[in-house]
């Protein structure tokens, strides 16, 4: 990628995402977005390049797999035609009727969604897959953006998550991102995530394990810790 494609900040609660609310909003008019946390793959379409975020820095070149993704951005749903930045999912309305017919390459259905778009995006070949009427679609981060002020959000979170739900996409949280993007820009990004947004991540599923040992990522410019944990069951 040109410029490296950042990860998100997480957040588990609410109190979580107003402390980073009140660290950044100017007034208490300061304009939000909120935006489904989609559960797929992240993508970006430009220079008829289809390719995905990978680690943030080299993503997989994916453009063999245009034929079978229809975008869907504001005002527009067909095929891509135009740039785009999001998240390649299967729509949950499609995974129900379509998905249930298609096999896959060594026989048999596909568990749910998300192993679905992995094993389509893994195929060498994707005509037999073309021919069952499998489809994936690109959904561009800008198609759902509920607007609400900083000092809306507690009083709307619980009918903006309700509302952000009953969306046909898969989804694992919520994105809040602060609206005026000049703003955000502004306040520039850490080596991991942008300041001007975070993610809102569902789950209530939390599980103590032993921390095994640390292993050192050598980065580009940085060093950095991964934890190895004891394996935990955590829903499955
Ligand atoms: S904005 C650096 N908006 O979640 C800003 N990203 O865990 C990220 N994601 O790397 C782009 N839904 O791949 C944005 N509505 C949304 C998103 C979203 C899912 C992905 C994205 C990001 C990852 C962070």
């Amino acid at each position: 990628h040109r410029t490296p494609l950042l990860s998100l900040d997480k957040a588990y609660s609410l109190d979580e995402v107003m402390a980073w609310v009140d660290k950044y909003r100017r007034t208490p008019d300061e304009l939000l977005l909120i935006e489904p946390k989609y559960d797929g793959i992240s993508a970006n379409y430009s220079d008829r390049v289809l390719a995905t975020r990978g680690d943030g820095v080299d993503g997989e070149d994916i453009s063999d797999k245009l034929p079978l993704i229809e975008l869907e951005a504001p005002g527009y749903r067909g095929p891509l035609n135009r740039p785009a930045r999001g998240e390649i999912v299967i729509r949950d309305d499609d995974f129900r009727t379509l998905y249930s017919h298609i096999t896959k390459k060594g026989g048999g259905l596909y568990k749910n969604s998300r192993n679905a778009v992995a094993g389509l995006m893994g195929l060498k070949e994707i005509d037999d897959m073309l021919g069952q009427g499998a489809k994936l679609t690109l959904v561009d981060y800008d198609l759902i953006s509920i607007q609400v002020t900083a000092e809306e959000l507690p009083k709307r979170w619980g009918a903006i998550l309700e509302e952000i739900e009953t969306k046909p996409y898969p989804m694992d949280g919520l994105v809040i991102k602060l609206a005026d993007h000049a703003y955000a820009e502004s306040l520039g990004a850490t080596s991991h995530h942008p300041r001007g947004a975070i993610a809102y991540k569902f789950t209530n599923l939390r599980a103590e394990t032993k921390l095994l040992g640390v292993e050192w990522s050598f980065g580009k410019n940085c060093l950095t810790p991964v934890a190895l944990l004891e394996p935990v069951d955590l829903g499955g």
